[in-house]
């Protein structure tokens, strides 16, 4: 779409002034007056000057910043053929302002655009987010568009050179989340992932990829009333677990326990899955590092029952009672069962004896 574009005079002299004043560093020109740029500007206008390889300047805090721009980057990318001044719309004339705006991809990917980007919801619910409040809040550091997927070179996710490709995404959030990050990737879901496993969650899978939400929103899926849900996407499927030895019935344990069933009813204090497992570190229980594991449970439980000693945390946490994997807890606990049942018969046929005789010893007229 570009070259066919009608070279403007404006442009044009420009050009050649620029090409012939050897455009020697530091390129700005003296050009008193600035020329105006015809909109959308010729990309060959910017990179007289951004081709070149030790263009940069130096930030306010002392370090060098690359204003070299690689042509390839964009013309790889799903923006190619786009003019530079699309995105920097703030350059209006050469030479341009010292200080530039930051781009605002907003500016075409809306709700509702007709014409152009597609996935126009990805703005609407980057802006539901923790980061764009934020952002809003004055944290410089939040990140926006272009801090996921890069400035000059946006991929789409399927390109494995993508920052936003699956197997990437984990250290472009553990860019601004390094501990995080580092956790993440030693536990048995980062570990599996360096695999090439499909089936782990990455950040996304558990926060949402652009509705992240903070912890303490009651809407977030890893708010302590979501946490139980977003494990059990995975960790009840037979069909997932299954490929990698790892029971399910976990889940259903755990929806049985004193917690689970305070957690179905609103508790946030009872211990969640990531209460007991961490939410970034979890591990097998056989590995010594493992929250879970047999020696680190009185720390773990510890965290919330004051003074809990080794034999607290005694005994299997998801109690699966049957009569091979518990024969104690079996037989008590069907012992139990069987004790209620009849006391149950007892009382009703004591009641029913009641009124039967209460019946025949009634008066008769
Ligand atoms: C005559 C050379 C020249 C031309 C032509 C030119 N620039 Fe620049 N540009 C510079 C210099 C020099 C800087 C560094 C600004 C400074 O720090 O003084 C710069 C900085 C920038 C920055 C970074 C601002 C920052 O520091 O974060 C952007 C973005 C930019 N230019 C975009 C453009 C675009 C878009 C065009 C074409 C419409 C263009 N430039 C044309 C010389 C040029
Ligand atoms: C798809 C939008 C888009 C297009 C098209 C685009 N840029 Fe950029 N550019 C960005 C973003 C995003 C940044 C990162 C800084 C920011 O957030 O504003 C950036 C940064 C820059 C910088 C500052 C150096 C840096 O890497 O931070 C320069 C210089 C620059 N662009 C020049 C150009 C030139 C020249 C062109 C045309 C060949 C161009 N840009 C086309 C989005 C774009
Ligand atoms: C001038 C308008 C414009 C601006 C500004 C812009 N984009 Fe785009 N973007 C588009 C269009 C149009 C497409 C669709 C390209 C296509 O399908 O060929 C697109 C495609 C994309 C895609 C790929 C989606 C797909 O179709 O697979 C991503 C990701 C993306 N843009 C992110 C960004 C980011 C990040 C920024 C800011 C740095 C940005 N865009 C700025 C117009 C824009
Ligand atoms: C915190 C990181 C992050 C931020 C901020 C972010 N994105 Fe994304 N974006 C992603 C991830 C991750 C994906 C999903 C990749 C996938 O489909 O697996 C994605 C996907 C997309 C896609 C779809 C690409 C495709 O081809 O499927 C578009 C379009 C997009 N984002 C645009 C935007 C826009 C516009 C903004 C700013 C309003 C933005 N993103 C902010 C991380 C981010
Ligand atoms: C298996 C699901 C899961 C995955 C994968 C996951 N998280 Fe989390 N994340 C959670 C849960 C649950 C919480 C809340 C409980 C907590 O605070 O420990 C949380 C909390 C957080 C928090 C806020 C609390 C804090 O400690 O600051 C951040 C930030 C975060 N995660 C970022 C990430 C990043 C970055 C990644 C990828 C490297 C990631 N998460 C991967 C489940 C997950
Ligand atoms: C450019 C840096 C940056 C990137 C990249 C980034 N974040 Fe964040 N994130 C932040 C900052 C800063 C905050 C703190 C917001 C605040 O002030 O509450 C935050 C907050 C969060 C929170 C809420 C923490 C809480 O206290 O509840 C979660 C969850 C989170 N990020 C997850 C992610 C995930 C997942 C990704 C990748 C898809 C990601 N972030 C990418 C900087 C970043
Ligand atoms: C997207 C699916 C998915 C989600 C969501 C998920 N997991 Fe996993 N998890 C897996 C898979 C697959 C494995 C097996 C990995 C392997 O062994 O290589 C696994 C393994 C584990 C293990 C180790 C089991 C063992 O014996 O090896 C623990 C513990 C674990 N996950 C806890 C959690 C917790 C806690 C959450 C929620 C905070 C969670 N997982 C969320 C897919 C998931
Ligand atoms: C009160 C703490 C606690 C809670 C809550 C908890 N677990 Fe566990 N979990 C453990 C302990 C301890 C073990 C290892 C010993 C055992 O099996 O009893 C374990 C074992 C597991 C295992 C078997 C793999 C292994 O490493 O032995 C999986 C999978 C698992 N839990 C998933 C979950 C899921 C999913 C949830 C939420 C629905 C959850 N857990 C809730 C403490 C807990
Ligand atoms: C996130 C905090 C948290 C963690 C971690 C936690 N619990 Fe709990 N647990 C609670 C709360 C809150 C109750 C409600 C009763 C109370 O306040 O003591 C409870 C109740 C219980 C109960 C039933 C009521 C009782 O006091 O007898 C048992 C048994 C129990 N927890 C065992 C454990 C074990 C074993 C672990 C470690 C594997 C553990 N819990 C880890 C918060 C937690």
């Amino acid at each position: 779409m570009t070259p066919s574009r009608p070279l403007g005079v404006a442009r044009g002299l420009l050009l050649a002034a620029l090409l012939c004043a050897g455009l020697a560093a530091p390129v700005r020109p003296s050009a008193a007056t600035p020329v105006k740029l015809l909109s959308p500007a010729d990309n060959a206008i910017c990179m007289a000057c951004h081709a070149k390889r030790d263009l940069a300047r130096t930030t306010a805090d002392g370090r060098t910043l690359s204003l070299h721009v690689d042509a390839a980057d964009l013309a790889a990318s799903a923006h190619k053929g786009r003019m530079c001044t699309d995105c920097h719309d703030d350059v209006r004339e050469i030479p341009h302002a010292e200080s530039i705006a930051r781009v605002n991809c907003r500016r075409c990917h809306y709700v509702d655009k007709i014409v152009g980007a597609t996935f126009a919801e990805k703005s609407a619910q980057y802006r539901e987010s923790v980061h764009k409040a934020a952002l809003e809040r004055g944290n410089a550091r939040a990140p926006t568009c272009q801090d996921c997927h890069g400035a000059h070179r946006v991929l789409p996710p399927t390109d494995p050179a993508s920052p936003i490709n699956r197997s990437e995404i984990p250290a472009t959030c553990g860019r601004c989340h390094l501990a995080i990050y580092s956790d993440y990737r030693e536990s048995v879901h980062g570990r599996a992932l360096r695999q090439g496993s499909p089936d782990v969650p990455i950040c996304t899978d558990c926060h949402g990829e652009h509705n992240i939400r903070a912890v303490d929103d009651v809407n977030s899926s890893v708010n302590p009333r979501g946490v139980v849900r977003t494990c059990s996407h995975c960790h009840a499927a037979e069909g997932i677990m299954a490929k990698y030895g790892v029971p399910t019935e976990q889940y259903y344990t755990y929806r049985e326990s004193y917690h689970g069933v305070a957690n179905q009813y609103g508790s946030t204090t009872v211990a969640n899955c990531a209460s007991c497992h961490t939410a970034h570190d979890c591990r097998p229980s056989a590995d010594p590092l493992s929250s879970v594991h047999v020696n680190n449970l009185p720390r773990t439980c510890g965290k919330c029952h004051r003074g809990a000693n080794p034999n607290f945390a005694k005994g299997k946490i998801h109690v699966v009672v049957s009569r091979e994997a518990s024969p104690m807890l079996y037989y008590i606990s069907s012992g139990f069962k069987w004790l209620t049942i009849l006391t149950m018969c007892a009382l009703v046929g004591h009641i029913a004896l009641d009124l039967l005789r209460r019946h025949r010893s009634r008066p008769t007229r």
